[in-house]
């Protein structure tokens, strides 16, 4: 899976960018401020979600521009459209083949990864961070799980809204809220678990190497569609007590260890949590590699800079022809070592040319 075309129109610093990039790697360098995470953002929207940073919609529409943005990409025969209009900047746009298409449906075309300098704090964040995290690896497994998630949290704010308004709400329409949370919900859960097992299994089985290997557990609530429309039914006085819903598979956690150091993740060195982050990266894109068949799209933002040449160098063998990785840093030397057949960019001030 790659872009071999990629344009975005008055997308953040990006007036009017074109990239045609190759299947394998890409390197976008440039100083501070150039404009290479908003690239990297722009891919980040080929997938369902708000993207690399969770950043309003409104945000990345160009400061004097139209007032809207689009990001247009080709992957293979597909023609991948998304952006907003200038009347309504909140409101997402997708188009798949010219035809208008829900967001959740863009996990059927494309799997897009990343790994940025934010997520360096992914192991001491709240539990929501590494929720949202653990979903992304399990959509790239399973497509429909985007759409089990925001059918999911639909019902559920609907239902913490009942429960919040009325004095005596409708019993009825309750519990048809609670029966579609505990059908999505199951299905989140399944998935999950599913996505977890499989990539602890296969990181279990690597052999040491230069980037840690992670053993994983997903903690938290657990159940299939009947427990939960029981402990939904059940947690009704509670949930309206505590203004919001208890129970439920928006409530678990993603536990990493360090298999080597026999340590929680969060316990571990900065360092040591990058490569966790990095080798449990590298081990699911993998993974999906070999389930769905197609390689997803890897961003990894400042990634390079942060590892010593061997390990760098590490990085860019264990990757090579493994689908489009685009990567980004200040210096161009750093990735001196990529094998041929790399696309090169300079991005400077909102203008992305090919080296
Ligand atoms: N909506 C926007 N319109 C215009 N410029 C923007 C917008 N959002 C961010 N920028 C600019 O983009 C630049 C940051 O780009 P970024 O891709 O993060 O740089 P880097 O090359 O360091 O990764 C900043 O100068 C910022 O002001
Ligand atoms: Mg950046």
């Amino acid at each position: 899976m790659a872009a071999t075309r990629l344009v975005l129109t008055d997308f953040r610093n990006h007036e009017d960018a074109v990239l045609a990039p190759g299947p394998g790697f890409v390197v976008l360098s440039g100083e501070n401020g150039a404009g290479k995470t908003n690239v990297l953002e722009a891919l980040s929207l080929l997938a369902p979600g708000r993207g690399l940073r969770r950043a309003p919609l409104a945000e990345m529409a160009r400061q004097g521009g139209s007032g809207g943005f689009g990001v247009a990409a080709r992957l293979g025969e597909t023609d991948i459209g998304t952006g907003t209009q200038a009347g309504a900047p909140e409101r997402r746009l997708v188009r798949i083949n010219g035809a208008t298409a829900a967001a959740t449906s863009l996990a059927e075309w494309v799997s897009v990864l990343w790994l940025t300098p934010a997520m360096d704090r992914l192991f001491v964040d709240a539990a929501g961070e590494r929720r949202r995290f653990l979903d992304r690896l399990t959509l790239a497994l399973a497509s429909g799980h985007a759409h089990h998630a925001t059918r999911y949290d639909a019902a559920m704010r609907e239902r913490n809204r009942l429960l919040a308004d009325d004095a005596a709400p409708d019993v009825d329409w309750l519990a048809a809220l609670e029966a579609r949370m505990a059908e999505h919900g199951a299905a989140i859960d399944a998935a999950r678990r599913e996505a977890v097992s499989a990539l602890a299994e296969r990181l279990a089985a690597q052999p040491e190497g230069p980037f840690a290997r992670a053993g994983l557990a997903l903690e938290g609530w657990r159940g299939d569609a009947d427990t939960l429309a029981r402990e939904l039914a059940a947690g009704r006085r509670r949930d309206a007590a505590a203004g919001r819903t208890l129970a439920g598979p928006h409530r678990a956690d993603l536990l990493v260890t360090h298999l080597g150091k026999r340590q929680p993740a969060h316990l571990c060195s900065t360092g040591e949590q990058k490569a966790l982050l990095l080798g449990l990266v590298l081990a699911h894109a993998e993974l999906v590699a070999e389930r769905a068949g197609r390689a997803p799209i890897l961003l990894l933002d400042e990634v390079a800079a942060h590892l010593d040449p061997g390990r760098r160098a590490a990085l860019f063998a264990r990757l090579e022809g493994r689908g489009q990785v685009w990567m980004t840093g200040t210096e161009p030397g750093l990735f001196e070592a990529v094998p041929g057949g790399a696309t090169r960019y300079h991005v400077a001030d909102g203008t992305v040319l090919a080296e």
